[in-house]
């Protein structure tokens, strides 16, 4: 077994290693996506006016599933998969930047996903705003190689452009909506569809070529709309839509009740975790009731719920009246790396930092940012924090164990400030005092240079293997860096058991 980073700091990516090949697998422009362009925000507004104006995703979605059960789409949206009672499949999240990171993780994710049956892409498909075109670079490119079905759900990125291009993708070549009747002038509906951001002319012109990426009859797929089940070996895998602003609407949650009745064990994927940075986000559906309510329902034997968004991985073994379920964030497949090092100390729903698991190590994600932060701001030296000084910080400061352990090493004042800085979480109880943006970093602020294109990427992908009896989860690591792309290393790994 590869080392992982809670072996060693190589495991981890760092160190003077060789990058890996992936770059091969690239095209050769690539555009980078600078959310400091004043273009690029312009045209991912629509989030922005569905909170001011009202959210129209919850209408427009109906409106697609009408569409696909008129062209005959099955009425429970169920996909039935002829798998044996044992088999595998991947779950990607947060994929679709098209650069570096998306295609350090291609290497590895071919190598331990070549006898899965199928993947999935949990949400954010394709950045900044889901277009057609853009599926090229993003989605047919990257998994050119792998030779079974990929079904998806969107992210509130795949909702930028009302759903047009992911429905062409995923749902048997989904035709354009009808144009809808005007609104009444001067109401909220009127005022939010003058501002709506809606696809450029001709997207999609290229989609026909770039499907050929992925042409072979085992690698299609047909969805029965942006939100379906798959009945699979023993389980039942349920993928939600949550939209634009992470919730669900009152038709789709009502479909959710509908299959999440049926007897099998069940695995819920969705575009909104249900426990992130160590708080619970249970996920409202429209009309009353949450996702988690469903989840935790003995009678619906969900084991696991496994989340994008947030581009990272997180575990949070929560015990539900005897059982244990699962909850997962896995958004680490490919986009800018969320911060981990921002988790304050985990006390939820009975959870804490023994049980609690995180992928890259908060001390991994300090020293990265801190690298990050030192070069952009031309301030190295007194940035800077080696793996080591990071995950003794760390702590320190939490007052838990290290994720590995640090060589020897002093804690600084320097350190604890930059700690301090970057956004560290703290023991319960204590305030953060001011500290820098480092959540949206990529996006808001050092996206447009491409120093930050080089490992270690910290990007990850799932495995889940089915049974009978089990359902195992493991987290497969990509740093970017050879070593770990020849044979990935896993960073966490649990066992469910189903009887
Ligand atoms: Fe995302």
């Amino acid at each position: 077994m590869p080392d992982s980073s809670r072996d060693t700091a190589e495991g981890a990516g760092w160190g003077s290693a060789e990058p890996g090949a992936y770059r091969r697998l690239m095209p050769t422009e690539v555009q980078k996506i600078s959310w400091l362009d004043p273009r690029m925000l312009w045209a991912a507004r629509n989030g922005v006016l569905a909170s001011w104006f009202g959210d129209p995703t919850g209408r427009t979605r109906s409106r697609w599933v009408a569409q696909r059960a008129a062209a005959g789409a099955p009425a429970d949206k169920v996909i039935r998969r002829a798998e044996a009672d044992r088999f595998s499949f991947l779950v990607i999240g947060d994929t679709g930047e098209g650069d570096e990171p998306q295609y350090a993780v291609v290497p590895g994710l071919l190598k331990a996903g070549r006898d899965t049956s199928f993947a999935v892409l949990a949400s954010d498909v394709i950045y900044p705003v889901g277009s057609a075109d853009d599926y090229d670079g993003k989605f047919f490119r990257p998994y050119r190689d792998y030779r079974a079905p990929i079904y998806a759900i969107p992210g509130n990125h795949d909702w930028y452009e009302d759903l047009g291009a992911f429905m062409r993708v995923f749902c048997g070549d989904a035709p354009p909506l009808p144009p809808e009747a005007k609104p009444r002038p001067l109401t909220r509906a009127w005022l939010r569809s003058l501002l709506w951001h809606r696809p450029r002319d001709g997207d999609g012109g290229r989609l026909a070529e770039a499907r050929r990426l992925r042409s072979e009859p085992a690698q299609q797929a047909v969805q029965p709309g942006p939100y379906w089940a798959v009945d699979a070996g023993p389980v039942r895998i349920v993928a939600i839509d949550t939209g634009l602003l992470g919730t669900l609407d009152a038709e789709q949650g009502a479909w959710l009740r509908e299959v999440s009745l049926d007897p099998r064990p069940k695995i819920l994927i969705t575009g909104s975790p249900l426990y992130v940075d160590g708080e619970y986000r249970p996920c409202a559906i429209e009309g009353g009731g949450t996702v988690d309510d469903l989840v935790r329902d003995p009678a619906h034997r969900y084991v696991a719920a496994i989340g994008g968004d947030i581009h990272n991985y997180q575990r949070y073994p929560v015990r539900v009246e005897g059982r244990t379920i699962q909850y997962v964030v896995c958004g680490g497949g490919g986009a800018f790396m969320h911060a981990t090092h921002t988790i304050p100390r985990v006390d939820v729903a009975d959870v804490t930092e023994d049980d609690f698991r995180c992928y890259p190590l908060r001390g991994d994600s300090l020293a990265f940012y801190s690298r990050l932060y030192g070069r952009r701001l031309r301030l190295r030296r007194f940035f800077t924090l080696t793996e080591d000084e990071a995950t003794a910080v760390i702590a320190e400061r939490l007052g838990i164990r290290p994720g590995r352990a640090p060589g020897a090493t002093r804690i600084t004042r320097r350190t604890r400030l930059v700690a301090s800085l970057l956004g560290t979480g703290r023991r319960p109880g204590r305030k953060a005092r001011f500290r820098l943006p480092v959540r949206k970093i990529y996006t808001q602020l050092f996206s447009p240079s491409s120093a930050t294109y080089s490992p270690p990427f910290f990007k990850c992908f799932l495995r889940v293997d089915v049974s009978p009896e089990a359902v195992r989860l493991r987290c497969y690591a990509a740093t970017g860096n050879r070593a770990q792309e020849v044979d990935p290393p896993v960073e966490d790994e649990v066992t469910i058991p189903l009887v």
